[in-house]
């Protein structure tokens, strides 16, 4: 049977590159600490747990502690968060995907520039939160058409526009679209990172050209969703599993190809183990 991975598959490099970061930091040192689970992934956050790695829901839970060291997830945190943190006496690590740093640099800069600060993504994302700490929360967030027809300026203003980096990009030309025509003088910045659409036009290609498709990834992952319903569309035989043991391996007995992918919080580990074992099991 000939077997396919998309090499887009499971984490994207800023993800890799926190999860990454902390192994290694558990490695160094015996007092480690994630702001918030560095992945929304069980089994990962799980093994980093019995490496000695705590996970802090807020700052305040942070006693200053020689030899610590706090690491700040791929997701970013607000100013004031970074901030408070430099004023403890405690090592930071800041695994900040780079394209979410620079959403906050732009941000910084151009409000302190005096632009008015347009956030085109969700309010509640924590990535969000963070890129509107950099201007001091004075931003507006726009997710909908709804919401950037409503929009109105409250000082006549320049308007810089960023957007929240797995945000859709035919949502955010559409909302861009809107407040271009309310004739506002706008700087627009495209700062959606393209691992999400990769992963999801490799996912689709070689579903079409498999007899038999694989999706891993946690159930609640809405990623992982779109990634079924992809493959899906293209593969009537597309099967969504979380680990190794759901997959039931009879039903891809009669198949002469399949192909595996995986949702952006899928470790490596979990899509090698699938697999080797269909590669083997045949
Ligand atoms: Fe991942 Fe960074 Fe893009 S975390 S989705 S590579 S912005």
């Amino acid at each position: 049977m000939e077997v396919t991975v998309a090499k887009s598959a499971g984490f994207c490099f800023g993800v890799k590159r926190a999860v990454d970061m902390v192994y290694e930091e558990a490695k160094k040192n015996t007092k480690v600490y994630t702001l918030g689970p560095i992945i929304h992934n069980e089994q990962v956050v799980q093994d980093l747990e019995s490496k000695g790695v705590q996970v802090l829901h807020s700052i305040d839970e942070l006693k200053e502690e020689k030899d610590a060291v706090v690491i700040i997830r791929s997701h970013g945190i607000t100013k004031q968060m970074q901030d408070a943190l430099e004023k403890k006496e405690i090592s930071i690590v800041d695994a900040t995907c780079p394209f979410v740093k620079k959403i906050h640099n732009i941000v910084h800069e151009k409000w302190n520039e005096g632009y008015e600060i347009i956030v085109v993504g969700s309010a509640k994302h924590p990535e969000v939160q963070g890129i509107c700490g950099w201007c001091d929360n004075c931003c507006s967030v726009i997710e909908t058409l709804e919401e950037a027809q409503k929009y109105t300026q409250k000082e006549p203003k320049k308007i810089c526009i960023v957007a929240q980096t797995t945000f859709n990009y035919k949502k955010f030309e559409d909302i861009v679209d809107i407040l271009l025509k309310k004739s506002y003088d706008i700087l627009v910045m495209n700062t959606i990172c393209n691992a999400t659409e990769v992963r999801q036009t490799e996912a689709g290609t070689i579903a079409r050209n498999s007899d038999a498709m694989i999706v891993i990834g946690g159930k609640h992952s809405s990623n992982t969703q779109k990634l079924y319903e992809i493959c899906k569309k293209e593969c009537l035989n597309t099967h969504f599993i979380q680990t190794l043991d759901d997959l039931d391996l009879n039903l891809f007995q009669s198949f002469r190809s399949v192909g595996i992918t995986a949702g952006a919080s899928t470790p490596n580990n979990i899509i090698k183990e699938v697999q080797s074992y269909v590669r083997h099991e045949q």
